[in-house]
């Protein structure tokens, strides 16, 4: 995919750190100028000096995708400083699915997760249409989840938005066909991300033999693991192929486990 997505721009929320930060250095690095959207802006400035000073193009504009005012500017100042966008990657999210239980979970919390993971990727693919439908061969990517399938107890708000984010995925891309932009997910099992964050929150993985064997290929994965597969989805190679998603978990989700 070297210089691929040369002139063409990718907007990446969440891509100040974590997966969407593996995903912004994978689409720089095939030439594309990539714009982090995310809300820490700490992260973000640093994730933009990481890219810049290995000769990348990249920038970064502030928001919180749950707001529709603030996604509403993103999108002008999109168009302000790019005039163009190819693909809008859905991908920040409140990453950590465990809550209370149910009796115990405040309701906040619930309206919370879905405000970032389900209606921050509504919001974010209709500001993003009008630039979306003036390039050559548009897409969206939701970055879903393992968890909108299968689940561990007390994780309703996560799983609940993934399971929305899946179902968005099919019905965006049955709605945006004329013209034509493609919708697909990519639903991530493990992915580790402890040296994927900012500089004051960065950690070194440490992975218990278990935590590997349990998956079959034999390890955890990394957010490059996420970045070859949105690579390819993006591109025109996948040009035939809307409304699906990928699981993408070392094998985990296909593993039967008898007791
Ligand atoms: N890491 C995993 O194992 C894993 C597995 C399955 C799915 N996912 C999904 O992948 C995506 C990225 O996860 P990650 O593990 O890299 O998380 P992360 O916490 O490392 O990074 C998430 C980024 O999103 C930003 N963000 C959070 N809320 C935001 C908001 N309201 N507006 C704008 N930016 C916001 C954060 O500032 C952060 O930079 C999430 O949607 C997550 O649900 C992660």
């Amino acid at each position: 995919m070297e210089e691929y997505y040369k002139g063409r721009s990718i907007l990446i929320t969440g891509g100040a750190q974590g997966i969407g930060l593996g995903l912004a250095l994978a689409f720089a690095k095939a030439g594309a100028k990539v714009i982090l959207a995310d809300q820490d802006k700490e992260a973000g400035e640093e994730a933009v000096r990481m890219l810049q000073e290995q000769n990348l193009e990249a920038s970064f504009i502030a928001c919180n995708v749950a707001d529709e005012s603030q996604v509403k500017i993103l999108f002008q100042q999109v168009e302000e400083q790019h005039q163009q966008l190819d693909a809008l990657i859905n991908n920040a999210g409140i990453a950590n699915p465990t809550v209370a239980s149910l009796e115990e979970m405040e309701m906040s919390v619930f309206d919370q997760v879905l405000a970032v993971n389900l209606r921050g990727p509504v919001l974010c693919a209709k500001f993003a249409l009008t630039l979306l439908r003036k390039a050559a061969n548009p897409c969206i990517l939701n970055i879903s989840s393992t968890r909108a399938f299968m689940s561990e107890p007390n994780t309703f708000p996560y799983s609940a938005a993934k399971g929305g984010l899946e179902a968005l995925t099919h019905s965006l891309a049955i709605s945006l066909t004329a013209p034509l932009i493609r919708v697909n997910a990519i639903a991530p099992g493990w992915i580790e991300t402890g040296p994927w964050q900012k500089k004051s929150k960065k950690a070194e993985p440490q992975h218990s033999q278990l935590d590997k064997s349990q998956h079959p290929v034999g390890r955890v994965g990394e957010p490059s693991d996420i970045a070859e597969a949105a690579l390819f989805l993006c591109s025109d190679k996948a040009g035939f192929i809307t409304g699906q998603s990928l699981i993408i978990d070392g094998g985990m989700s296909v593993k039967m486990i008898y007791t």
